[in-house]
């Protein structure tokens, strides 16, 4: 009898532990994943800069959005663009990807055009990562800057991104360019293990809410 009531009192208490670890980690990946919803659902919908709009990508987007993606140029350094580019894959951009809870993709355009996407996609526990890339006839006139400079002034401000990550291929110069001027800072080099940059060096960065925001 006696040993029945120490089984009883055993089983139930170790069966609650391990049920208690199973509930935090739960718990926990709740709360990452609402704020992860909370820090996307902070930020604008549109933002302007001197030269660009940012807003939501839409359906009159996906013809100069199919022309611009379809770049093996642009396919080549970024971890998931589809090559060759179709309509389809523009379709299910505008229509699929851009609703997702993870994700936050602007359309960036200039004089109402489109001409290229920067965005965050949002992971549990991971700060926001930032991703971009310009159609090509557009390079080398400071737009990308100027674009990401008022992404990450509009996310700061919310109060909401206390860190944002990016990474580039280590020979990307132009990118790593972007986001040093943007005040990023490099926390180390790798090999890529995902998506087309696998198996190449790969430049990890972070970047901090400044102090003075
Ligand atoms: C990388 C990319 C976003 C740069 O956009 P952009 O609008 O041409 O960049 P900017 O004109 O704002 O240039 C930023 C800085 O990088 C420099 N730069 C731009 N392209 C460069 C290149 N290919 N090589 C070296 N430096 C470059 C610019 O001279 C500028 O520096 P400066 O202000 O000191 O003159 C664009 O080339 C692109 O979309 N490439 C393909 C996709 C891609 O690389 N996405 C990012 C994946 S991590």
């Amino acid at each position: 009898m006696k040993k029945q009531i120490d089984n009883d009192e055993v089983l139930p208490a170790r069966k609650s532990v391990a049920s208690l670890a199973a509930e935090k980690r739960a718990l926990e990946a709740a709360t990452h994943r609402l704020a992860a919803r909370r820090q996307r659902d902070m930020l604008p919908g549109k933002i302007v800069t001197p030269r660009l709009v940012l807003r939501p990508p839409m359906r009159g987007d996906v013809p100069d959005l199919v022309k611009l993606a379809d770049n093996k140029r642009i396919y080549e350094v970024l971890a998931r663009l589809p090559n060759p580019y179709t309509r389809a894959d523009g379709i299910a951009f505008v229509e699929i990807f851009a609703q997702r809870a993870d994700e936050r993709p602007y359309a960036i355009t200039l004089d109402g055009q489109f001409i290229g996407v920067v965005g965050f996609t949002f992971s549990p526990g991971e700060p926001p990562e930032l991703g971009y890339w310009l159609g090509e006839p557009y390079w080398g006139q400071g737009i990308m800057s100027e674009a990401v400079k008022a992404l990450l002034q509009a996310a700061f401000s919310t109060g909401h991104f206390p860190a944002i990550k990016a990474r580039a291929l280590a020979s990307n110069a132009g990118s790593l360019n972007v986001l040093e001027k943007a005040g990023f800072r490099r926390l180390r080099e790798d090999i890529e293990t995902i998506g087309t940059g696998a198996g190449k060096p790969t430049v990890y960065l972070l970047l901090e809410q400044p102090k003075w925001m």
